[in-house]
């Protein structure tokens, strides 16, 4: 595996692929590797002949209290994992490189992008899409591989390509969990064994929800048991809500789920642990 850093060291190893007429998926990451993102890199290998995974903890999707600096970095163990899951080429920038002096313009959004974590995050998404858009216009991948875990994400990222004709497709992969359900995340390492304990009942939560709404609890009814459920374990609860799956227009308000595809949404937060996660809701 090679490292590259640079937009035209990165465009070199992409075109000479091409030219040789392999196809080409990317991953792109903030680091702190862990199973979830090693799922990605296995669909990216069964899509593609050659993988590239980005990394770069991008400072325009950090909000003022959130801790940038705290974020984990360990480039030499993430590579190591990389190497071992096959990946071709990690492209890993530094942050002059992706947001050079005089650097100004930025994405902004709406549709997917409204509401969810933007009332808690202000600005996240702006700072996501811009570095996407970024990356995939600098790799020119055929494919490029997120997670659903980060499902407003995903649908974000859907709708910026689509809009901007970039010429990538976005393939969703499904959250990788632990036993207990928890959905992996760099930041349940920050969890305490307490925390660790009480953070399941998150996917719990959800699971029970979904269930309800699939055998025909009035939506509001059932979205309002789950948030009360969620009161009792978590610290503060963001949001649970029960959206479209394309669109994530707000289903919540209606007595039934039309038939079709729902997605259910939450966050929480343990102590000073932030944690997301979301299930499908299939009628
Ligand atoms: P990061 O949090 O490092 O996540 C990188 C990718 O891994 C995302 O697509 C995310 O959805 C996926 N992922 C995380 N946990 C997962 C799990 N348990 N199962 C499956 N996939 C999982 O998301 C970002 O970085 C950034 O916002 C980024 C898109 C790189 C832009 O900076």
């Amino acid at each position: 595996m090679r490292t590259v850093r640079s937009v035209p060291d990165l465009r070199q190893a992409v075109d000479a692929w091409h030219a040789d007429r392999e196809t080409v998926a990317v991953v792109p990451t903030m680091g702190a590797l862990h199973g979830g993102h090693l799922s990605l890199v296995a669909l990216a290998r069964q899509r593609a002949d050659r993988v590239v995974t980005t990394l770069f903890i991008n400072p325009r999707q950090f909000g003022p209290a959130e801790d940038l600096a705290r974020y984990p970095r360990n480039e030499a163990a993430d590579a190591d994992l990389l190497r071992e899951a096959g990946v071709d080429l990690l492209y890993a920038p530094g942050p002059d490189a992706m947001y050079p002096d005089g650097f100004t313009t930025t994405i902004s959004l709406g549709g997917p992008a409204e509401g969810l974590e933007t009332e808690h995050r202000p600005g996240f998404f702006e700072g996501v899409a811009t570095v996407v858009a970024k990356l995939l216009l600098q790799a020119g991948a055929d494919d490029a591989i997120f997670g659903e875990k980060d499902y407003q994400q995903l649908l974000v990222v859907r709708r910026l390509v689509a809009d901007l004709n970039i010429r990538t497709t976005i393939v969703g992969a499904p959250t990788l969990r632990e036993a207990d359900g928890l959905a992996m995340s760099s930041r349940n390492a920050y969890l305490s064994d307490a925390e660790r304990q009480r953070a399941a009942t998150l996917h719990g939560v959800l699971q029970e929800t979904a269930r309800a709404l699939v055998s025909g609890t009035r939506a509001a009814d059932a979205v309002a048991a789950g948030l009360a459920r969620l009161e009792e374990v978590f610290d503060t609860v963001d949001y649970l809500a029960l959206r479209d799956a394309a669109t994530l227009a707000p289903l919540d308000t209606l007595d039934r789920m039309p038939s079709g595809s729902g997605r259910l949404l939450a966050a929480v937060h343990l102590g000073t642990t932030r944690l997301i996660d979301n299930v499908a809701v299939d009628t």
